[in-house]
């Protein structure tokens, strides 16, 4: 892969999304602000010296499996034993983590995925996020993700939605979705996340779930 860094950017996924044509496939886009970053939703990302990137990938994959867990393996390595909240946000200690934005572009001759990732890296806990408060840089978490994820792209599917299920802290949980009780029973190769109550298994792909129980 190859890495550009820029001091301030509205967003690192705004930008590779509107001039994807220009850069090669697996280029990470680092920046140290944003003025615009954005989450899931349309809602507003802020971030202060986090470790904020994109990356460009120009071949299809099971990205919204792959990319949660090749953060999540990657923070595995040095010794933050974290879990995914689905569909791809990074919970450590029950607090937030890291957000991931997944957004594809489509072109006349080609499609590709940006993967948008804010790792909050602060020493302060607030309510309801946690930052590594490490020694670690950045640049080195950010070579650990981009080599898991093309170890993890390689795989065979089955292996990484074991490897999902493995690490998620929703499967295996009962969560409401539109008022019904379900229990959360694995992904499917789409990311999506299937449930199961006694009548019926559906599988959703938004994240209107309220998980009922306790996460780690
Ligand atoms: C979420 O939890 O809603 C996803 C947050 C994703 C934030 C990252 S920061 C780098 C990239 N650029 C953006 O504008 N958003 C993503």
């Amino acid at each position: 892969y190859s890495f550009y860094l820029v001091d301030e950017i509205e967003s690192t996924n705004t930008y590779l999304k509107e001039n994807a044509k220009d850069y090669n496939d697996k280029t990470v886009l680092i920046a140290q602000r944003q003025t615009k970053g954005r989450g899931r939703y349309n809602r507003v990302w802020v971030s202060e010296d986090d470790c904020i990137f994109s990356i460009l990938l120009k071949k299809n994959g099971a990205y919204h499996l792959t990319a949660p867990l090749a953060l999540c393996l990657a923070l595995a390595g040095f010794g933050y034993d974290t879990g995914i909240k689905w569909p791809n946000d990074i919970y450590l200690q029950n607090k937030k983590l890291a957000g991931i934005l997944i957004e594809d572009v489509y072109q006349e001759s080609f499609s590709s995925a940006i993967i948008g990732i804010g790792l909050n890296m602060s020493d302060k806990m607030e309510f309801n996020a946690i930052g590594l408060n490490t020694k670690l840089s950045k640049y080195e978490i950010i070579d650990a993700v981009m080599n898991k994820l093309s170890e993890l792209n390689k795989m065979d599917i089955k292996d990484v939605i074991e490897l999902y299920r493995k690490k998620s802290i929703v499967i295996g949980k009962m969560v409401s979705y539109h008022d019904k009780l379900y229990k959360a029973i694995g992904v499917d190769q789409n990311g999506h996340l299937i449930l199961n109550n006694d009548s019926t298994t559906i599988h959703v792909s938004s994240d209107e779930i309220d998980i009922k129980e306790s996460i780690r």
